[in-house]
């Protein structure tokens, strides 16, 4: 059986529902992950929680130890995580409330922490396909199994952050072929796919992304969203269990 984790993202800090929790501090070669390691019970089925940024949110995407994190979950010996992030929303199929498991990653983010192989080995790791399809497979069984709809597909655009974008920089991306947009797609992906690990992402989007919509984007309409969006993914994951 699958030893799965699930990182939780803005608007998921923590797992509600779960029958019991177990913590442990892991330290790593990288640093401190953004949380104590959950042990969680749920449905009967035990997984690992983290918390991206912090139990209490406050580390924001682009301070996250992104290597201690991944390293930390191989430690107690994950090999499948579902990533839930909030996105904006680019194209037309990702307007708030959306969630999409997406297939493709564009990496616009800088300065960051990416990679397990720095050398004095040189590797390369084959990212063709940034998400894992067996476990994309699984969560888009899920969705259709709670009656949940989500997008197939997808491309994620990282961008650094904190800021959001600005209308360029939207319009640019959506001419990439993204869309949606997030600030914790990667190097979080890459990180798993160096480890071997299984990964795959639910997207809940969370807000037009810039010059979407006339209105400007708040944190008040991004935390609604998030709260029904999240209450969504939460069924996804009980029958992904
Ligand atoms: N841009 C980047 N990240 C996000 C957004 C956005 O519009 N909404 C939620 N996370």
């Amino acid at each position: 059986m699958k030893r799965l984790a699930i990182i939780g993202g803005t608007g998921l800090e923590q797992m509600a529902g779960v029958e019991s929790v177990q913590r442990s501090r892991v330290e790593t070669p990288y640093g401190t992950p953004s949380s104590e390691l959950m042990r969680v019970t749920l449905n009967g089925r035990e997984l690992i929680f983290l918390s991206r940024h912090g139990e209490d949110h406050s580390i924001p995407p682009h301070r996250v130890n992104y290597r201690a994190n991944l390293w930390a979950l191989n430690e107690l010996g994950v090999d499948s995580i579902v990533a839930v992030a909030a996105v904006g929303g680019i194209t037309e199929r990702m307007g708030p409330g959306h969630i999409a498991i997406p297939d493709q990653i564009i990496d616009y983010t800088w300065g960051r922490d990416h990679t397990f192989h720095d050398g004095p080995e040189v590797e390369h790791i084959d990212f063709s396909w940034p998400y894992c399809g067996e476990l994309r497979g699984e969560l888009l069984d899920a969705a259709a199994s709670s009656s949940v709809d989500v997008v197939d597909g997808g491309t994620y655009g990282a961008t650094q952050g904190p800021r959001l974008e600005s209308a360029a920089e939207i319009q640019r991306m959506e001419q990439d072929g993204c869309d949606i947009v997030g600030m914790t797609g990667m190097p979080e992906a890459s990180l798993a796919r160096e480890l071997g690990i299984c990964y795959a992402c639910c997207a809940v989007s969370a807000n037009w992304a810039a010059g979407k919509s006339s209105q400007e984007i708040t944190m008040d309409e991004i935390t609604q969203n998030l709260k029904t969006g999240m209450d969504r993914v939460g069924a996804v994951l009980q029958a992904l269990l």
